[in-house]
């Protein structure tokens, strides 16, 4: 199976992402942590692209499809794949196409999270990361047993960057600006599917695999 998940900063994208990949064994392939990753490693990539997410605006284009067309050449894409965070614009649904043509291989949903911009605000002030493992936490909807500390493999937990209020409010303009577009390129397409994304985890990940069936 290939899915897309596209939603607002905050709407659970990655939360989701993990709950599939245990279901369908199929890997998430999500832009925002390769590009995170080479930030970490202070690689060239890392370096243009660490300005750029602290304000909250989007990478290059050709950036992000250069980093999607290797990655889905990997072994592991064979049985499918999830794409978490991408394409995030119009021309980077173009240019998805144009790989996936050439790999004889199509989309077979794009499942569209919808939660309102206040909740969103909620959600990533609140959000914590595991260091070690990457492993996503919520302060108060979804908390670590023990205060900043990762219950699968006891590593420190952090707070995005780019989860501060103002870069926050950035994100959310480039989000409806720019990547809600993307949503009307896949109903011409008809796969897409909206799922509302309010109310706990389990309850959005049952609408989700729903909408998959
Ligand atoms: P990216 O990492 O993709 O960030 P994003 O799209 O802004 O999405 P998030 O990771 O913030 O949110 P999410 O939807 O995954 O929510 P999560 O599950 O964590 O991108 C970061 C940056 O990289 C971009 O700004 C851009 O600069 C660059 N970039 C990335 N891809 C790019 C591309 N294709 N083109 C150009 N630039 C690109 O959940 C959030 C919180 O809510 C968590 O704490 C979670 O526990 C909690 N939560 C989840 N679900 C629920 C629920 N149902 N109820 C209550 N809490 C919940």
């Amino acid at each position: 199976m290939k899915l897309i998940l596209v939603g607002p900063p905050g709407s659970g994208k990655g939360t989701q992402a993990k709950m599939l990949i245990d279901k369908y064994s199929i890997p998430q392939i999500s832009t925002g942590d390769i590009l995170r990753e080479a930030v970490k490693e202070g690689s060239p990539l890392g370096k243009k692209a660490k300005s750029l997410m602290d304000k909250g605006s989007l990478v290059p284009d050709e950036v992000v499809v250069g980093i999607i067309e290797e990655r889905l050449k990997k072994p592991d894409c064979k049985g499918g794949f999830i794409l978490d965070g991408f394409p995030r614009t119009v021309a980077q649904a173009e240019a998805l196409d144009k790989i996936l043509d050439k790999m004889n291989l199509e989309i077979d949903h794009l499942l569209n999270i919808e939660v309102d911009d206040g909740e969103l605000l909620k959600r990533l002030t609140g959000r914590r990361t595991c260091k070690n493992c990457g492993r996503g936490y919520h302060i108060i909807f979804d908390p670590p047993a023990k205060e900043n500390v990762c219950n699968e493999c006891n590593g420190d937990l952090y707070q995005r960057d780019d989860d501060k209020e103002d870069t926050i409010k950035s994100r959310l303009k480039v989000y409806h600006d720019q990547t809600a577009p993307v949503v009307d390129f896949y109903k011409k397409k008809n796969l897409s599917r909206t799922i509302d994304g309010l109310g706990k985890i389990d309850e959005v990940f049952t609408r989700v695999t729903g909408a998959i069936n």
